[in-house]
């Protein structure tokens, strides 16, 4: 069985047996990181988007421990230019490794690299659909509403999604609680709130609205882990 350890933000762990899967590893900088990016050794690390939130410590973990960045094909190329292993994809893509698969699907957000000369193009943002250990984990990266997340969960029946709730700059409460009873997962964990202002929601509102919905709705602090 697989579990997913949340270490703040949008950055989870995802252990599968002795081997482990970073997503989206923002921890220096993020004041509700639950650990340091010497802390953690993946086999792999797989972006959501570029935004520097998402994007992170990758690189360094990635030059560190060897791990595989997985992203979309600009995003990889631009961390392939910083000195990563990378392995580029493109949204509705599928492509299996030796630790699991790894699917993007499609994300109604921004994606750009933050650079003193300007913003680069990072590429589409994108939803992670991972299916490791005989689990499929949907992480939705950041996102609005889309009614397309119907057929994410049609064709993935993800045991567990993991969508952002913060507003502002993504979905917030009530959105994703459309998001989940559309994409029926069997377990639902909230995302990037509480990390800085303007995303500042209760995810304990979350749960609440999920109460008579099917699905398990899990509220994690940083640092606690969930099976899969
Ligand atoms: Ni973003
Ligand atoms: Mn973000």
């Amino acid at each position: 069985m697989p579990t997913v350890k949340f270490l703040g933000h949008s950055c989870f762990l995802v252990t599968n047996g002795d081997q482990s899967v970073l997503i989206d590893p923002f921890l220096t900088g993020n004041p509700k990181a639950a650990c340091t990016a010497e802390d953690v050794n993946p086999v792999a690390i797989l972006l959501s988007h570029a935004h520097g939130d998402h994007l992170g410590d990758a690189i360094a973990i990635s030059e560190r421990t060897g791990a595989q960045i997985v992203a979309v094909f600009e995003l990889a190329m631009y961390c392939s230019g910083q000195g990563a292993n990378v392995h580029p994809m493109g949204i509705g893509g599928q492509h299996s490794f030796d630790w699991g698969t790894v699917k993007f699907v499609q994300a109604f957000h921004s994606s750009s690299i933050q650079t003193d000369d300007g913003f680069l193009y990072g590429g589409m943002p994108a939803g992670i659909v991972l299916t490791i250990g005989g689990k499929t984990i949907y992480h939705a990266g950041d996102t609005g509403l889309f009614s397309d997340m119907q057929l994410i969960g049609r064709r993935h029946s993800p045991d567990l999604a993991i969508l952002p709730i913060g507003d502002n700059f993504t979905m917030g409460i009530d959105d994703a609680v459309e998001a989940t009873i559309m994409i029926q997962p069997k377990k639902v964990v909230p995302m990037h709130f509480g990390t800085f202002p303007p995303i500042e929601v209760d995810p304990n509102e979350f749960k609440q609205k999920m109460a008579d919905q099917a699905v398990e709705c899990h509220v994690l602090e940083p640092g606690q882990s969930l099976e899969v």
